[in-house]
């Protein structure tokens, strides 16, 4: 099957971390393919992402998957209109692989190129998922709302009066909510990503049989502190087994895993319920590959439904990084604004 000429064919590319993603998304809402490499096997032995490891990746990754992703949606180079790039926020040298890329096929097909704002993306997903699925169009998402960015780079809160209006209220002071599950999972002799692996282990275990503390509950502000919530992981197995040499018993690991997925995720949602009350915001909307978590989810779909509000969370697949998401973003922003030129620069801080 090949698209039909009238079709408006996005390409849209995500490098960003450790994930190469392409995909090719038709009139900005049907997803035709959404594929992703990832590197989780190459940087599992260290425990979290190594950046020149990422950037190598990413070099090796990237054509190979442009190749498939249009061989899926049955779509040769040439019926791409628009080429979508996440240019920031990111790790430069695997932001610059994505860009570059998509500048070659900018210039060598003669089509435009849109950058486009990774945390943006995050947000725009839950918009562009419930769009995709029939569920509501884009114009009937209800604003304002409080948006919810949580992976292994990020943790923020934004409050959002429109697509793309967004202001950031509060963030981590250190480590990421995904980057914490990572490191407490090593700690744990889980495996990489520690999220799913924080996940399966916590089914087993009771959520209140150890009291970690829920970092910054009481701050009086909206950000977030994961680092000292980790470290009371850390001393609680030091306290008691020979952690340095080997992980914690089996029989005891998924007693912490639950007890810490819950602290973690009880300090997002408390933040979450003072912005919401505090920003009369009418929905939700959550992304990042933590959003992928049920735990998570559940906590969320008790505070809408408590509260009369509505909930945005992407399919898991929408959730982690993706080029789906930035083709479906980059179509949203060229309805409105000029592609970007050649010189467009790839920046790993907003
Ligand atoms: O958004 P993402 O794919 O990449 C970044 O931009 O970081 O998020 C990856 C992070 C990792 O830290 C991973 O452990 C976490 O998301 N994650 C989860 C789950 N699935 C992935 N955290 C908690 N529960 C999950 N089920
Ligand atoms: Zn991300």
């Amino acid at each position: 099957m090949t698209a039909e000429s009238d079709d408006h064919i996005t390409l849209g590319i995500e490098t960003s971390c450790d994930e190469t993603g392409v995909s090719v998304v038709e009139n900005g809402r049907t997803i035709r393919s959404n594929i992703v490499a990832s590197q989780a096997e190459l940087h599992e032995e260290y425990g979290g992402v190594v950046p020149e490891v990422a950037c190598r990746a990413h070099v090796e990754a990237i054509l190979p998957v442009l190749e498939e992703a249009c061989e899926v949606a049955g779509t040769s180079l040439e019926d791409v209109d628009l080429i979508g790039i996440t240019r920031t926020p990111g790790l430069i040298g695997s932001l610059l692989i994505g860009v570059q890329a998509a500048k070659a096929l900018s210039l060598s097909l003669g089509k435009p190129m849109m950058g486009v704002d990774h945390i943006q993306a995050h947000l725009f997903s839950c918009a562009f998922a419930a769009h995709t699925s029939g569920d509501c169009t884009i114009d009937q998402i209800p604003f304002p709302q409080i948006g919810l960015v949580v992976s292994g780079g990020h943790t923020g809160l934004y409050r959002m009066t429109g697509h793309g209006d967004y202001e950031r209220i509060g963030s981590t002071i250190d480590d990421a909510v995904g980057e914490a599950f990572d490191k407490v999972a090593a700690t744990l002799g889980l495996s990489y990503p520690g999220g799913p692996s924080i996940e399966r282990a916590a089914k087993d275990g009771d959520p209140t049989a150890i009291d970690f503390p829920r970092p910054m509950m009481d701050s009086g502000d909206y950000n977030f502190s994961y680092s000292g919530l980790k470290t009371a992981v850390l001393y609680h197995c030091r306290d008691r087994w020979d952690v340095e040499e080997d992980p914690p018993p089996e029989n005891a690991v998924p007693d912490i895993a639950a007890s810490f997925q819950e602290a973690a995720i009880d300090s997002l949602i408390g933040k979450v319920e003072t912005a919401v009350e505090e920003h009369d915001a009418r929905a939700i909307s959550v992304g990042g590959g933590v959003a992928a978590n049920q735990r998570l989810r559940t906590k969320l779909n008790n505070l809408v439904r408590e509260r009369n509000l509505d909930l945005f969370i992407p399919p898991i697949s929408l959730c982690t990084d993706n080029g789906a998401m930035i083709a479906g973003n980059a179509y949203y922003l060229a309805q409105t604004q000029d592609p970007d030129r050649l010189d467009m620069d790839a920046v790993p801080t907003r």
